[in-house]
C-alpha cells in the first residue's frame, strides 16, 4: 500500500434503480461512522441515479461519480451526458476510458484523453482505465500496451488531485480471476514511473487504483501491493455489505 490516502471507488455499471439508493444511503451512514478508515470513498451509479445518489451524500463522506461523460460541453449529441451536466447534478468524479466503452463503444485513447480533459474542466476527477486484454496478456504486451495507453489518454495537464489511474486487466473483470500481486506490482510500478515521466511530480501523486474481481476476500492482498493506493471495484459494489466488507478488509 502506497502512503497516499487511499480510494475506494464502486462501479455500478448499468445495474441499479430508485430502490438501490438505499445501499448508498447505508455506505454514506458506514463512512460517516468511520468504518472505512479515513479512506476516500467513491461510488459511480448510472447516469439515471446520479443526481438522486448525490443528493442524499451531499456534505458527507461519500464521493458520487459518473462512468462516463461526453467530451463536449453541450450540444447536438443525442443520448450523451456531459462533464458539465455531471458536476451540476453533484458528482464529483467521472469513470472515463472503460475496457467496456473501449470494446464497445469505439473509445479510443484520443477519446478518452479528451474526455479525461472534459472533466477536469468541469473540475471532476477522472478515473482513467488501462488495460489489456487476454490475448495482449498472454502475448506478453501487458506493458506495451499500459504504456501507450498512458502516453495517449492521459491528459499533459492532469494533476494528482484530478485524476486517479485504474488498472484493468480485462480478462479479471467480472471472471473471478485475479493478477498475481507480483505482477500487479510490476504493472503499478510501471504506471507510476510513466506518470512521473509524463507529468513530473504530479505524476508521483496520481493515485493508481486496481480493478478487476475485486472481492472482501482478495481485496487485502490487493490493497497491500506497493504502488496500489486503491480498487476500483464492479460486482462487488452493488451491495453496501460487501463493498464496506472491502473498505474494511485494507490492513
Ligand atoms: O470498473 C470495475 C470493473 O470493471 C471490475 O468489475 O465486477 O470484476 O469487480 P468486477
Amino acid at each position: 500500500m502506497a502512503t497516499s490516502r487511499p480510494l475506494l471507488a464502486g462501479n455500478w455499471k448499468m445495474n441499479g434503480t430508485r430502490a438501490s439508493l438505499s445501499e448508498i444511503a447505508a455506505l454514506r451512514d458506514a463512512v460517516a461512522a468511520g468504518r472505512t478508515r479515513g479512506a476516500d470513498v467513491l461510488i459511480c451509479p448510472p447516469f439515471t441515479l446520479v443526481m438522486a445518489a448525490a443528493d442524499l451524500c451531499a456534505g458527507t463522506g461519500l464521493m458520487i461519480g459518473g462512468q462516463d461523460c461526453d467530451a463536449h460541453p453541450a450540444g447536438a449529441s443525442t443520448g450523451d451526458v456531459s462533464a458539465e451536466m455531471l458536476r451540476d447534478a453533484g458528482a464529483g468524479a467521472v469513470i472515463v476510458g472503460h475496457s467496456e466503452r473501449r470494446a464497445h463503444r469505439g473509445d479510443t485513447d484520443a477519446v478518452v484523453r479528451a474526455k479525461a480533459e472534459a472533466a477536469g474542466r468541469a473540475g471532476l476527477m477522472a478515473i482513467l482505465c488501462v488495460g489489456e486484454t487476454r490475448a495482449e496478456h498472454d502475448r506478453g504486451e501487458t506493458l506495451r500496451v499500459i504504456g501507450r495507453q498512458i502516453d495517449d489518454s492521459v491528459p499533459p495537464s492532469a494533476s494528482a488531485a484530478g485524476l486517479a489511474l485504474a488498472y484493468e486487466p480485462v480478462w479479471a473483470i467480472g471472471t473471478g480471476v485475479v493478477p498475481s500481486a507480483d505482477d500487479i506490482a510490476t504493472v503499478h510500478a510501471f504506471m507510476r514511473r510513466r506518470l512521473r515521466s509524463l507529468l513530473g511530480a504530479e505524476g508521483g501523486g496520481v493515485r493508481l487504483l486496481y480493478g478487476g474481481s475485486v472481492k472482501p476476500d482478495n481485496a487485502a492482498e490487493v490493497l497491500a501491493v506497493e504502488h496500489v493506493d486503491g480498487v476500483l471495484v464492479g460486482g462487488a459494489s452493488l451491495k453496501e455489505a460487501e463493498f464496506l466488507a472491502i473498505a474494511e478488509a485494507r490492513r
